[in-house]
């Protein structure tokens, strides 16, 4: 049924959220701005900047220029690659590794759809550096989730059709960006949230079936 399938990066294939929590608690703290879990949750999948406006809103955000939210979100990441670097190969579960391998052995093209500019990076920390046919990150769009152009970019990529991918995803924001792609897409993770998806994934190898039937 499918020829390909996009995943996200962030949620899916790996787990990065606490790292981002912790980058920009550490930021909100230094300029005395709340932030908790909930507000985390509504940065899955959006861009970095996206996410600083999230963070300042009601705060200051409306006061601050751009390049001076350039320079906070700068400083978020300088943070955030710092904790990346404890990130290895232990950070890639064997459920997702050996799917990824069932999948390729069957002929399935995989590709990498992420929001991120640090994508390259974290997948070479889990040792998946060069294993994808391609990736489309935050390196290569102007629009982030939930629009799907990192998801279309993926397709073209790896010369695909998008009718024939599949997108995975654990964020609202990547589900909305997969059908305004006109794509399919698993979702992983809550369900309420989620529950646009065209499949629900309860485990990462549910995939298998989805894919392989
Ligand atoms: C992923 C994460 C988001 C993050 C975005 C940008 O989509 O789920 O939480 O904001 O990437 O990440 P970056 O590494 O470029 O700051
Ligand atoms: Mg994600």
């Amino acid at each position: 049924k499918y020829k390909a399938v996009i995943f996200d990066l962030d949620g899916v294939i790996c787990h990065t959220d606490a790292y981002h929590y912790q980058a920009w608690k550490a930021l909100a703290d230094r300029m005395d701005i709340y932030f908790d879990e909930t507000i985390n949750n509504r940065l899955r999948g959006v861009s970095r900047m996206k996410s600083l406006e999230i963070i300042l809103e009601g705060n200051m955000g409306a006061a601050l220029t751009d390049s001076e939210k350039q320079y906070l979100a700068e400083e978020k990441n300088n943070i955030y690659k710092k904790l990346l670097e404890n990130m290895g190969p232990g950070d890639l579960s064997n459920q997702v590794r050996q799917t990824l391998n069932i999948l390729r052995g069957a002929g399935i093209k995989l590709a990498i759809g992420s929001s991120s500019k640090n994508a390259g990076f974290i997948l070479k920390q889990i040792g998946l550096g060069g294993y994808f046919d391609a990736i489309s990150d935050g390196n290569n769009i102007t629009r982030s989730k939930p629009d799907p152009e990192v998801f279309l970019m993926a397709s073209e990529y790896l010369n695909i059709p998008k009718e024939d991918c599949l997108v995975v995803e654990d964020a609202a924001a990547g589900v909305d960006a997969a059908i305004a792609g006109g794509m399919d897409c698993a979702g992983i993770g809550d369900e309420m949230e989620l529950k646009l998806a065209d499949y629900h994934l309860k485990n990462f190898n549910d995939l298998l079936g989805i894919v392989l039937m």
